[in-house]
């Protein structure tokens, strides 16, 4: 199985990226934002228990987050690995993912941080706003996201660093061209890897 976490701030493209590699890899996408954004969407519990933390910006308590994340990666049957975008998120969460994936024997194979710079982030999520429905696409809230991105998810870089898995991706650069780092990153860690 080949798991890939694609790390970087709002706008940095991880979502663009996941739909990229998970079309040339045959890998199933996990998006814990787009997931909590379908439950309020359809007014679900869940839905109605996170939708002001989406609106806020701020990060959904690890517990919902964590059992949506579980439930979706058990529920998925016959897959050769998965993209998790937009998690982990917290130090927490990324030990537990550790955990769930060790009890299924599918450790975390690379970690991609994709790295942008601010300006260019506000760009282009203020850019998605004029096409786009999400509650959380307004400066204040941007400024909220990128504030809660540094505090408490960029301590999960040294995290993965220590174990030796994460790779820097310059995000900056043309979609195709993001894209054609990334595929050569993942063809290098397959062709050095027999049983991915
Ligand atoms: P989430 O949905 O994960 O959003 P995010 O991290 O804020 O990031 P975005 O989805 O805005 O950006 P992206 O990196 O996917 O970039 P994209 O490809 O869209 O989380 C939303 C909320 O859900 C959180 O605030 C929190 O409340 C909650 N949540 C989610 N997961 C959670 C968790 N694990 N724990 C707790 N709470 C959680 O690209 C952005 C734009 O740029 C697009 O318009 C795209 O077309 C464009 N673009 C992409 N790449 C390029 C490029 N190379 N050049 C030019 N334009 C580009
Ligand atoms: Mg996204």
């Amino acid at each position: 199985m080949l798991n890939i976490v694609l790390f970087g701030p709002p706008g940095s493209g991880k979502g663009t990226q996941s739909l990229n590699i998970i079309k040339k890899y045959e890998l199933m996408h996990i998006s814990t934002g787009d997931i909590l954004r379908d439950a309020v969407k359809n007014l679900s519990p869940i839905g109605i228990k996170v939708k002001s933390y989406l609106d806020k910006g701020e990060l959904v308590p690890d517990e919902v987050v964590i059992d949506v994340l579980m439930e979706k990666v058990f529920s998925s049957k016959d897959v050769k690995g998965f993209v998790f975008d937009g998690f982990p998120r917290t130090l927490n969460q990324a030990e537990k993912l550790d955990k769930i994936l060790v009890s299924k024997s599918i450790p975390i194979n690379l970690v991609l941080a994709v790295e942008v710079a601010e300006e260019e982030l506000y760009k282009r999520i203020l850019g998605r706003k004029t096409t786009g429905d999400r509650s959380d696409d307004n400066e204040e809230v941007i400024k909220n996201r990128l504030a809660v991105y540094k505090n408490q998810t960029l301590p999960i870089f040294d995290f993965y660093k220590k174990q030796k898995k994460l790779v820097s991706i310059n995000g900056m650069a043309p979609v195709d061209n993001v894209f054609g780092s990334i595929s050569e990153v993942i063809d290098e860690m397959i062709s050095v890897n027999s049983k991915l």
